[in-house]
């Protein structure tokens, strides 16, 4: 693995270190957005799912969209990836981190910045996929997202709730925070969504309605549920039913499905990968096969 890299847009992507000012909102206020790819062999995974998910979250907190901002990634990508030999299967894995700040604004705390947004780019390489090996997660309840805000659903850039749960959670001897909304139902783990069977073998996972954000991830996940005759039942799960469910398992673009062993100090199931997650996990690996060898246009 190499290092990370990073490129900020207006100030020359390599060559020189990037920098962000210190009087940019983003950093300041946490007033941005962001989106974490996986980068599968030199292809990112639902880009455009991705970036369809930065456009309209801009659209609502009215940021502008940064002009090229495909063919700005794609010249990213084919720099950090050195062209061809990037798609080499162990220099092409990766997590391609989109920031977008309102940019720079002197009047602290003012309603709008000057209309240039600022993008920043980096490259994280990771190893190959599949992501969990090992034990199970165990995970404590820790932390609230209000499952009417903005912030909720949105992918902004500010996560100091999700981090201190995490943080708790830790702190407790956890791997994992469950967070849960302002009606005491669960919304997800710290960076990744939530997703139970029950006893019945239907899958349930909180949507946005509850809090959770759409994540990319997720949605693959359901999608393939539904072709493999999963039912599926997008609701709340009230925390007195974890005890009730058959497995339990989080989704995150760089977690892809990571099984939950242990919650709250009590098995899950067998308190192993379930049949239901071992499955996903297949078709979830099928498809990240099927797209990182016919790559198609990235959008
Ligand atoms: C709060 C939250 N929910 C869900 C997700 C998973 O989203 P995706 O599958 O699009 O990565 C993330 C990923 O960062 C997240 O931070």
């Amino acid at each position: 693995m190499g290092p990370a890299r990073s490129g900020v847009t207006g100030q020359g992507a390599f060559g020189r270190p990037p920098r962000i000012s210190s009087g940019d909102r983003g950093f300041l206020l946490g007033d941005g957005l962001f989106e974490t790819i996986r980068v599968y062999r030199g292809v990112p995974f639902y880009m455009s799912a991705h970036l369809d998910r930065l456009a309209q979250g801009a659209e609502v907190v009215e940021i502008p969209l940064p002009s090229e901002l495909e063919d700005r990634i794609g010249s990213f990508l084919a720099e950090v990836l050195g062209g061809q030999g990037g798609r080499e299967p162990r220099q092409g894995e990766g997590v391609l981190r989109i920031s977008l700040s309102r940019g720079e604004d002197r009047r602290w705390g003012g309603a709008a910045g000057d209309g240039s947004a600022g993008l920043a780019l980096r490259w994280i390489p990771l190893e190959r996929s599949p992501a969990w090996s090992g034990d199970p997660l165990t995970a404590r309840l820790q932390g609230h997202i209000h499952h009417r805000a903005l912030t909720a659903t949105l992918k902004g850039l500010g996560y100091l709730e999700r981090i201190t749960a995490l943080r708790r959670a830790r702190a407790l001897g956890a791997d994992e925070a469950l967070l849960c909304n302002a009606e005491g139902r669960i919304v997800g783990g710290s960076t990744s969504n939530f997703v139970g069977v029950t006893r019945r073998g239907a899958l349930v996972s909180p949507g946005p309605a509850e809090g959770a954000r759409p994540g990319v991830t997720r949605g693959v996940v359901l999608a393939a549920a539904e072709a493999l005759g999963i039912p599926v039942e997008e609701r709340g799960v009230e925390v007195g039913e974890l005890a009730e469910l058959a497995e339990i398992f989080l989704t995150s673009s760089i977690r892809e499905l990571a099984p939950v062993g242990v919650v709250e100090g009590r098995p899950v199931g067998e308190g192993r990968p379930g049949p239901t997650f071992l499955r996903l996990r297949q078709a979830f690996q099928d498809e990240v096969r099927r797209l990182s060898r016919d790559p198609g246009p990235a959008r």
